[in-house]
């Protein structure tokens, strides 16, 4: 048995559930992992509304760190005793333990502790994709990154420091800003109170080439303004809301833009592309040039209230629940 947490209706914080759950022998290509540190995510806040809908009742968390217990027919690359971490489908990281797919679980190199390895695979396999593959930056190189302060935000100020890339950062207070330059953003704005997309444009010199922007509806008209003719718009969340339905000629209008929403889950759906892209995460993170910030811990079972201030914006970094 194990401690597991579950929404039974889509809600609130208080929402979701603490239940004692059997955790079962793992099938052909599962594993059964005991956990050490489970990572929180703006997702999980998604899941639990039901703006992303689970069907229900629905187990929480996408994000772990543990030891293998166990490995089932045809997994090769795990065996019990090893140290692992994951971002995976599907949901279910909030538990003491779990029986799940193997596919996107990779062993924790030894000189990564359990709960970095908990706070960093979904958020930085995210910096890695939205870096390497979706906007492809390189030495130079210019991005506008909304929610810089956050748990992708401060790693990928980072990411954009070891790079070479300078990174514009927004966030919403002045101290949220100092800690994103402190990070590596080379400016970072205040959009709660400037107006940020002159701002911007201001910093970069008349626009710039990409943006990543996770925060949605309240971003969404600046962040298309912030760019420069043939622009890359990364809408890849939605912390404020969704952003609005695109009318495609408005790409046209503000310069012949291109516009991707990508997911991570379709960047780790093989265990070959999610070994690659953690092998490169555990570089950046192995080599000191990426600092996991884990600025906030909570007990598994007060994983209400980690929700209650990650919406709140009260958080900065990454965030833990302990076991
Ligand atoms: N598509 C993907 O593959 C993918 C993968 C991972 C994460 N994401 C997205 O990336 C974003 C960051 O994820 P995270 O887990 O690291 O979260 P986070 O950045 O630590 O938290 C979200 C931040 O968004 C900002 N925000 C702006 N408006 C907000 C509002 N109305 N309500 C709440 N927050 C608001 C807040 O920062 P300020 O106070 O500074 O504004 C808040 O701290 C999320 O939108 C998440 O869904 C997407």
């Amino acid at each position: 048995m194990a401690r597991r947490v579950v929404v039974e209706a889509f809600g609130g914080p208080e929402a979701l559930r603490l239940v004692e759950a059997e955790v079962g022998e793992p099938g052909p290509g599962e594993i059964r992992i005991r956990h050490e540190a489970v990572g929180l995510n703006f997702i999980d806040v998604y899941q639990r509304t039901g703006l992303y809908p689970l069907p229900l009742p629905a187990a929480m968390g996408m994000e772990a760190a543990g030891v293998v217990e166990a490995a089932g027919e045809g997994v090769t690359h795990l065996k019990p005793g090893d140290r692992a971490a994951y971002a995976a489908n599907p949901p279910g990281s909030y538990c003491d333990a779990r029986v799940m797919p193997a596919t996107q679980v990779v062993r924790l190199p030894d000189g990564i502790a359990m709960e970095t390895g908990a706070a960093m695979m979904l958020k930085g396999l995210t910096a890695q994709y939205l870096f390497r593959s979706t906007a492809k930056l390189k030495a130079g190189d210019t991005v506008l990154f909304h929610a810089a302060a956050g748990g992708v935000g401060l790693i990928a100020c980072q990411w954009a420091r070891a790079m070479g890339v300078t990174l514009i950062g927004t966030a919403g207070s002045d101290e949220k800003c100092a800690l994103a330059v402190e990070h590596g953003a080379a400016h970072c704005v205040n959009y709660a109170r400037e107006d940020w997309p002159a701002e911007v444009r201001r910093l970069s010199g008349g626009g710039v080439p990409v943006v990543m922007d996770s925060v949605g509806r309240s971003t969404w008209e600046g962040s298309l303004d912030c760019l420069t003719p043939f622009g890359l718009m990364i809408s890849f969340g939605n912390a404020s809301g969704k952003a609005p339905p695109v009318e495609v000629g408005t790409l046209a209008a503000k310069g012949s833009l291109y516009l991707t929403r990508p997911t991570l889950f379709t960047h780790i759906a093989t265990r070959e592309r999610t070994q690659a892209m953690a092998d490169d995460l555990f570089e950046m993170v192995g080599s000191g040039k990426v600092r996991i910030p884990v600025e906030q811990r909570f007990p598994l079972e007060q994983a209400a209230d980690a929700h209650r201030a990650l919406e709140a914006r009260r958080t900065t970094g990454a965030t833990v629940l302990t076991l």
